[in-house]
């Protein structure tokens, strides 16, 4: 296998609430994380899909995911590090070249991303698809604010995320804890990760207003040409 993809979808969703995990919640009258799945193999690049998720959503997830190239839905931990680490050491038995890393809770992909992060991943050891910061940053101290931060050379990262498999795998068996995304434990190490264009309608659900934003990006797909 050459390029496998770990669909995490292990979080609990605290900051958006509800009762409903936000990876299960419909957009456009399908689950988050169908759309995510779908989204991961428009460019017909991805051999299988590795899913991450709680124990007992395992076999939900699974039948979410009926008639993809999807692996049997795996049991994550209580950080996305240690999901991700979970769902490596799954595929590892399968041994892929590549692996992708792309957040359950991100149902809008543009086409041609995951393109550019495995066209990007030939020449270095990781890729992300990131966004440069528009807004003016400010530094400040509950709200006063300290100074404003230059923003010149600063992105938003995204997913999904592309490493060589081997580099990966070493290093979430090593790192310690707090990596935010697996970018970090790359940077960390001293490995080149590239960027590649993310896109604005790449958003992360993560607080109430995401869902319409989300919905919007998607609605495109759904209008007939
Ligand atoms: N994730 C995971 N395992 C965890 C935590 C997060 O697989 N222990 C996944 C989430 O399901 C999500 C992605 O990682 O698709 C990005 O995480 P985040 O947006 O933080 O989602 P949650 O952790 O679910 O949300 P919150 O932090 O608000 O609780
Ligand atoms: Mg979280």
């Amino acid at each position: 296998m050459r390029v496998a993809a770990l669909l995490m979808a292990a979080g609990r969703g605290e900051r958006l609430g509800g009762n409903e995990a936000k990876q299960f919640l419909p957009l456009l009258g399908r689950p988050v994380l169908r759309h995510a799945a779908e989204a991961l193999l428009r460019d017909g690049l991805v051999d299988a899909i590795q899913p991450v998720c709680a124990e007992p959503e395992r076999a939900r997830v699974d039948s979410l995911l009926t008639g993809l190239p999807a692996l049997p839905a795996v049991t994550g931990g209580a950080t996305r590090q240690d999901s991700v680490r979970a769902g490596l050491e799954s595929l590892s038995a399968l041994g892929p070249a590549i692996v992708l890393v792309h957040d359950a809770a991100r149902p809008v992909v543009p086409a041609g991303t995951v393109a550019a992060v495995l066209a990007a991943l030939e020449t270095s050891e990781g890729a992300i698809p990131a966004q440069p910061v528009a807004d003016t940053l400010k530094l400040a101290e509950a709200d006063k604010i300290l100074r404003t931060v230059p923003r010149e050379g600063l992105y938003r990262a995204q997913t999904p995320q592309g490493f060589r498999f081997g580099t990966l795998l070493a290093l979430h068996r090593s790192a310690p804890e707090g990596a935010t995304d697996d970018a970090a434990l790359l940077e960390a190490a001293g490995h080149a990760v590239r960027i590649v264009p993310g896109s604005e309608s790449n958003v992360k659900i993560t607080y109430p207003g995401d869902l319409e934003r989300a919905e919007a990006g998607l609605l495109p797909r759904y209008i007939p040409r």
